[in-house]
């Protein structure tokens, strides 16, 4: 296996990088609310009403998120009409490495056979995979790197407790990857982003064991430590402010408005705050793509699985203008300003 030289190709900066294709994955068991009905105390109608979930997709025994992403990221590669050697960056953003180390990155660069690649992982939960486009796009346009793959996977369904009602009802597994390259005109591509981090709110979302802090142990296993534990409401608030804030400064600071935005997409987590953030930003509902009835929270896939529904409804074409926005654990919030380009 050659090392990556990537990094020393260039370092002129190209301007903005662009989104040259998009690919995503879903493993095929499908876990209804019904299913759900028979493991804890809940009805379709409440997990349906208060998220606007009807299914979520999880993987069988065995299946890792890098297996996942794999998927996703080959085809996401073919599209773009490249092969694995063209990848110069490989990032991958998700909160259910197939282990601590080594990096999920690392991993899927091998499965892919990406001989040239460097890559790491994004620690950001559901908005890992805003901050690697991010990260990605950055490096792109300083002229570092000339394809970055970015990749969204989260395999929840290894950290969700099926006893307690409060968080197996919401998440579901998938992965969603895209490649980046240089803008093919100089309007196309990654306009702006933002982002915020606010620790204060890290209790209020989190997976309490299994760190340095409570490594492994029978009690930490007993005590179900090793699960997604979350206060709802505290997230629910958090969210509808903070990513509402955060998108307006995006639009000002672009002389962009509401009405000059094609496409929301926003991270599924709740069909609630996906409307009562669209709302406070002002953008019309024909604008918002909501597909978290048959995914649930897919954490880092969410932006990719909802962006490449659009593109299957026509909903997203080249020259559109999309807001991108994520919330979640950290707390993570992110926004992005993307001139689709194909
Ligand atoms: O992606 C990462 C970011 N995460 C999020 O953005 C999630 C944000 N939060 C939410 O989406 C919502 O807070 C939830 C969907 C998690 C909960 O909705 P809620 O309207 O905030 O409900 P709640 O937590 O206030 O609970 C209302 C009631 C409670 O019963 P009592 O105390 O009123 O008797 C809960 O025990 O609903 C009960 N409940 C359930 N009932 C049936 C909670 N979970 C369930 C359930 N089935 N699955």
């Amino acid at each position: 296996m050659r090392t990556s030289i990537a990094n020393l190709a260039g370092t002129t900066p190209i301007g903005r990088a662009e989104i040259k294709s998009l690919a995503t994955y879903v493993p095929p068991r499908v876990l209804t609310n019904a299913d759900l009905e028979k493991l804890v105390d809940t009805s379709d109608e409440w997990i349906l009403q208060r998220t606007g979930i009807r299914e979520r997709h999880i993987v069988e025994p065995g299946v890792g998120t890098s297996d996942i992403a794999k998927e996703a990221a080959a085809e996401a590669i073919r599209r773009a009409g490249l092969t694995p050697d063209d990848i110069d960056l490989i990032i991958v953003g998700t909160v259910t490495p197939d282990m601590l180390f080594p990096s999920t990155a690392c991993l899927l660069q091998h499965k892919l056979g990406a001989s040239r690649a460097w890559g790491f992982d994004v620690s950001a939960a559901c908005s890992a995979f805003a901050y690697s486009l991010t990260v990605g796009s950055q490096l792109i346009a300083a002229g570092s790197v000339k394809y970055a793959l970015i990749v969204g996977a989260d395999v929840m369904s290894s950290i969700i407790d099926y006893t307690d009602r409060t968080t197996c009802v919401l998440f579901g597994d998938g992965a969603g990857a895209v490649v980046l390259g240089p803008s093919s005109s100089p309007e196309l591509g990654i306009i702006d982003f933002a982002h915020e981090i606010d620790g204060s709110g890290g209790a209020a979302l989190c997976m309490p064991a299994g760190g340095s802090l409570k490594p492994a142990s029978h009690e930490t296993v007993d005590q179900r430590l090793h699960f997604v534990k979350q206060d709802g409401s505290t997230v629910f608030k958090f969210a509808v402010r903070r990513t509402g804030d955060l998108c307006e400064r995006l639009l000002r600071r672009n002389n962009v408005t509401a009405d000059d935005i094609d496409l929301f997409v926003s991270h599924q987590a709740n069909r609630r705050i996906i409307e009562a953030v669209s709302e406070r930003v002002g953008i019309d509902k024909s604008k918002v793509i909501i597909n978290i009835e048959r995914f649930g929270n897919t954490t880092a896939g969410t932006i990719p699985l909802a962006m490449n529904d659009a593109v299957l409804q026509g909903r997203l074409k080249k020259g559109d203008l999309v807001l991108v926005a994520s919330v979640g654990a950290g707390f993570t919030v992110g926004a992005l300003l993307i001139r689709w380009a194909f």
